[in-house]
């Protein structure tokens, strides 16, 4: 997912094209939004951080970009390309460490395990939006 920050600054063609560079296929995307109870179902693993309700406030602040990415390897080279949680912690060249400012607002998600990038493939989409 683009996050609505990324969306915002208009750092969505940049973030995609470093994602098909990277050799990820996009078999789903949309621009759509997350209503405060849609980003708080999203994040639920989140719910008892400190962090939780500012999180659920930034994810429906805005538009954000869902998709769903296809490659051998897939969760672990997309978090690699992505960079850490905190910008300024992200490796240079990653996707944080370019186009986020904040652990806040820090430009995109993927997803931590096959499992849940099932799930959150599901959340998104339905099966006939998948090409
Ligand atoms: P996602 O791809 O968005 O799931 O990020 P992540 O997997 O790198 O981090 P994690 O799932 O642990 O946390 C989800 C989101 O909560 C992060 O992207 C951050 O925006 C936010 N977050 C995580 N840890 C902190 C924290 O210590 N402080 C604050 N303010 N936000 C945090
Ligand atoms: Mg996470």
């Amino acid at each position: 997912m683009i996050k609505p920050d990324a969306v915002a600054n208009g750092y969505a063609g940049g973030i995609i094209s470093k994602i098909i560079e990277a050799g990820f296929r996009i078999s789903a995307m949309k621009l759509t939004a997350l209503s405060p109870e849609r980003a708080s179902q999203f994040y639920a693993v989140h719910k008892a951080r400190p962090f939780y309700n500012d999180l659920v406030k930034y994810m429906s602040s805005g538009p954000i970009i869902a998709a769903i990415l296809e490659k051998e390897n897939a969760v672990n080279d997309f978090r690699k390309l992505i960079g850490d949680t905190d910008p300024f912690k992200a490796a240079p060249g990653t996707i944080r460490n370019l186009y986020a400012k904040s652990i806040d607002a820090n430009a995109i998600h993927g997803s931590d395990s096959d499992a849940n990038a099932d799930i959150e493939a599901n959340f998104f989409f339905s099966v006939t939006e998948r090409f």
